[in-house]
């Protein structure tokens, strides 16, 4: 089948569940930055790389293109609401919510308490990709959660049966 039009292609991109994310940082001057991302994916074992895709035209895109460090706050199904609002433009995104923020002696990005896991990652790669920016960032920290995770699939988020297919090994 061809790709007639892009319609056709969010199509087919919405038959791939994938969980949700929100990407977090703060920038020189002490602002925090977040937005929610469904474009996650892990690239590298060794070293222990992963990625996120940021729109060109997000107000977030110039913090998350300059920054040394962000946190990819991996959502529990809990976390929808936070999820929503931090997918909507000209908010105050962190006011509403309890992050754990960075200090002088600890500074690392905004974490997320609740979620599934954050992971801190330090960016190492910067891809212009369309109208899209690839984040390639090494993983520097892991905080692991203990909850059931969020899923967005079919242009809605969705709860999981957490009941086993086949397994693996
Ligand atoms: C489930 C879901 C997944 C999303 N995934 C992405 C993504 O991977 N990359 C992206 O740039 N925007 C994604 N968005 C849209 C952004 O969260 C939204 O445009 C946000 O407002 C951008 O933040 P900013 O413009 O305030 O920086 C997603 C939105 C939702 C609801």
């Amino acid at each position: 089948m061809t790709l007639d039009n892009k319609q056709t292609f969010r199509d087919a991109l919405s038959a791939f569940p994938s969980g949700v994310t929100i990407v977090s940082t703060t920038d020189e001057q002490g602002r925090h930055w977040g937005f929610t991302a469904s474009s996650f994916s892990s690239v590298s074992m060794d070293p222990p790389l992963v990625l996120v895709c940021i729109a060109n035209t997000a107000d977030s895109h110039a913090a998350f293109v300059d920054a040394q460090r962000y946190a990819i706050n991996i959502l529990a199904q809990e976390q929808k609401d936070i999820a929503m609002h931090f997918a909507r433009k000209g908010v105050d995104k962190f006011g509403p919510h309890a992050f754990r923020y960075g200090t002088e002696d600890n500074p690392h990005p905004p974490m997320l308490p609740g979620s599934m896991a954050s992971l801190v990652c330090v960016a190492r790669d910067v891809h212009e990709a369309g109208d899209h920016t690839v984040l390639i960032g090494e993983i520097q920290q892991v905080e692991l959660g203990d909850a059931t995770p969020l899923v967005y699939y079919n242009r809605g988020f969705r709860h999981l049966e957490l009941e086993t297919a086949d397994s693996l090994s």
